[in-house]
């Protein structure tokens, strides 16, 4: 697709239902990103997110897609230790979750565990940029890579991952004219979130794009619905209905 000039239309996904909607409309890729820790289970960061979190979303959303490609974040912790936990944890995602990519949040500092995963037969995404997981060590969600040695350590980075052999970088709240020359520089998808017209694809979280996730909403999300406010309506009707005997009518019941 990036030889071809299209663009790559990629949304995160964690259920079944969602999974089948998204698929029905030919979203390129499915993400079952560890962000299902704060937008589904309530978590503050991602950083408490299991391997076990990320099997079990992984397998529903396998269930519902119908053709798109399917990735799984490896979570905080589960690949940082050594190369052999990484290659067991992602082997996990693969075989019982059913994704056919992991991904990765970092860099040259990560390479080992990258190269180790892809030798077990595992197609690599990167992520780079903001990581969240590394939200202790950046002291919040801020863009990353402002001055001129971050952005040359984030080339470097992003070379080092192609030549590791990755498929495709994620590539997070970045200025845009960074994520531009990442693009231009590398033969894979520069997938952008946060970074930009000029990237190879878009990334979104599914549930701040429909307008579901009211705790927070950075300022690189369009939202496309506002699935919150149609929630609450439908709730207060339901409710109302249900007080007052409404609900349900003759054509709810059976006979
Ligand atoms: O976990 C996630 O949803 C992600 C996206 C922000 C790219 O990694």
């Amino acid at each position: 697709m990036k030889k071809a000039k299209q663009k790559i239309a990629v949304l995160t996904c964690y259920d079944y239902v969602t999974a089948k909607l998204l698929s029905s409309q030919d979203i390129d890729i499915l993400l079952v990103g560890d962000s299902v820790g704060t937008v589904k289970l309530g978590f503050e960061s991602t950083i408490p997110v299991t391997v076990d979190n990320m099997v079990y979303h992984t397998k529903a959303v396998k269930r519902g897609n119908s053709g798109a490609f399917l990735i799984a974040d490896m979570p905080f912790a589960s690949y940082e230790l050594n190369a052999e936990e990484a290659v067991k944890n992602a082997s996990k995602l693969i075989k019982e979750g059913g994704a056919e990519a992991v991904k990765l949040e970092g860099g040259i500092e990560i390479l080992d565990k990258v190269s180790a995963i892809l030798a077990a037969k595992i197609p690599v995404v990167g992520h780079l940029g903001l990581t969240p997981q590394g939200v202790n060590k950046f002291g919040g969600y801020k863009v990353q890579a402002k001055d001129k040695t971050a952005q040359k350590k984030l080339l470097k980075d992003a070379k080092a991952l192609q030549k590791a052999g990755v498929s495709m970088i994620v590539l997070e709240a970045v200025p845009e004219a960074l994520a531009k020359q990442a693009a231009k520089a590398l033969n894979i998808p520069i997938i952008g979130i946060g970074a930009g017209k000029y990237c190879d694809g878009q990334v979104l979280v599914i549930d701040d794009m429909l307008g579901m996730f009211e705790d927070f909403t950075p300022k690189f999300v369009k939202k496309y619905a506002d699935l919150a406010a149609i929630i609450k309506d439908a709730a207060k009707d339901y409710i109302k209905e249900v007080k007052s005997g409404k609900f349900p009518a003759e054509e709810n019941t059976y006979k």
